[in-house]
């Protein structure tokens, strides 16, 4: 046999028939969730111009300075393969003027994304999220609700045991003194920190904040920590959104050290964690972005919202033992044996198609027994036979896949009678 030329590129998986009926059924569940919260869905573009995400996720993030997938187009503008979302409906928003829709404007989405990251156990180069963003409320209550949706949908797929980590990084009135503070500490121990967060110190010292370094760590143990240095309105804020948490009963756990991975956020930043261990634990996050819509060219408009890696969520139900089976509608497959019977086989798959029956069937191949061999295969609900004779007489029989017993029904009485059975309105 020949070698085979081509294989799937590094860190990008097929998805064939279980593992994509459990991916497709994740997004489903999420989009009741979102759009039952009143949120509408929006779809934008797999590529941008590069300069939009370098200006929002920002230069010296991981996302945008070593993952990007950028290339030159055919002319000769650089676009990239989007790595998240945020930027782009941010765009959407402005470009279309969703300024004058009534607010707050709440939209979802889902779909693929591109980060040339080392691929690993739940780190791949091409992924996909569900993801949604809220503008035009600044009031706590909507940090909250966004947060609150994340859990409804974890307890939809019945994702136990999924924490929440939350910190605030406070606004352009007080994060310039944390900064400093930062800074200084950081300076004082510079010798102790890893090479490249000693980069990271002089580039974007909050990023050192998320470094995944031991050295580093053992540093920020007891660097300055930012809720310490919230000024007042974003102290209020912040204690507004664990008021309505606290409310609600919902768990959660302060971590200081909790930048995220993105620079345009401003105060509340969150993040939710599974049981499973390492660093690629993180099912999702997400935040409050106040100054991105101004920074990318509209008016100043709060914002908050989050993305969850489904990929992640599925490997977390996977270890819980929680997969939901993807739900397998009940379905008739239809054998014919003989020439004469072919047509009026081919003819019945049709009608059941199209009465909403979901039907298949093999109309010109293969003896009766190994027909009704690959209709238990497929685990259909019933079998439809038709021979010789039933052709004659007009008549088909119907076979109960689970329990072996057969009856004989009228031709034309078929599609109502699986109609009846399968619950199709
Ligand atoms: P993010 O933290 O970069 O946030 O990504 C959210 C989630 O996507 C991660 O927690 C992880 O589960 C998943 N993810 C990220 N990279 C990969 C990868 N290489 N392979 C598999 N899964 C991955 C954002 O993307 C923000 N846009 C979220 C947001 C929306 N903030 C405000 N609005």
């Amino acid at each position: 046999m020949a070698r085979q030329e081509f294989q799937s590129l590094r860190g990008m998986a097929d998805l064939i028939g279980q593992p994509a009926g459990q991916m497709s059924n994740l997004i489903s569940q999420f989009r009741a969730v979102a759009e039952a919260a009143g949120y509408g869905r929006i779809e934008t573009p797999l590529l941008e111009d590069t300069g939009l995400f370098v200006r929002s996720v920002g230069a010296d993030t991981d996302a945008v300075a070593k993952e990007l997938y950028t290339f030159t187009d055919r002319s000769d503008h650089s676009v990239s393969l989007r790595p998240e979302f945020t930027a782009g409906i941010v765009r959407a928003y402005i470009e279309h003027g969703l300024s004058s829709w009534p607010q707050p404007v709440k939209l979802y989405t889902d779909g693929a994304l591109f980060r040339y990251d080392r691929p690993q156990g739940g780190r791949q180069r091409q992924f996909n999220q569900v993801n949604v963003e809220a503008f035009g409320e600044a009031a706590p209550s909507m940090d909250a609700q966004v947060i609150t949706l994340v859990q409804r949908f974890f307890k939809r797929i019945r994702l136990n045991n999924v924490s929440l980590q939350l910190n605030s990084l406070g606004d352009p009135a007080c994060r310039p003194r944390y900064r400093k503070a930062l800074v200084d500490y950081l300076k004082e121990h510079e010798k102790q920190l890893a090479e490249i967060d000693r980069e990271r110190l002089a580039k974007n010292p909050l990023r050192v904040l998320d470094s995944k370094e031991a050295a580093t760590r053992a540093v920020l143990s007891e660097a300055p920590q930012t809720l310490n240095y919230l000024c007042e309105d974003c102290q209020k804020h912040f204690a507004g959104v664990l008021e309505y948490l606290d409310d609600l009963g919902l768990a959660y756990e302060l971590n200081p050290l909790l930048v995220r991975g993105l620079d345009y956020y401003t105060r509340t930043v969150f993040e939710f964690y599974g049981e499973r261990e390492g660093a690629q634990s993180a099912l999702g996050g997400g935040g409050r972005y106040d100054l991105l819509v101004e920074l990318l060219g509209g008016q100043p408009t709060p914002a908050v919202g989050f993305a969850l890696g489904l990929e992640r969520i599925l490997l977390e139900l996977a270890a819980d033992g929680a997969l939901p089976a993807a739900v397998v509608p009940k379905r008739v497959y239809v054998a014919s044996l003989g020439e004469p019977a072919r047509l009026a086989a081919f003819r019945l798959i049709e009608q059941l198609l199209d009465g909403g029956v979901a039907a298949t069937g093999a109309v010109d191949r293969d003896g009766i027994g190994a027909q009704l061999e690959r209709a238990n295969r497929q685990g259909v609900d019933y079998a439809v036979i038709i021979g010789q004779k039933e052709v004659r007489e007009d008549t088909v029989i119907l076979r109960d896949m689970t329990s072996g017993a057969q009856e004989v029904l009228p031709a034309n009485a078929i599609v109502a009678e699986l109609r009846t059975r399968f619950g199709v309105t």
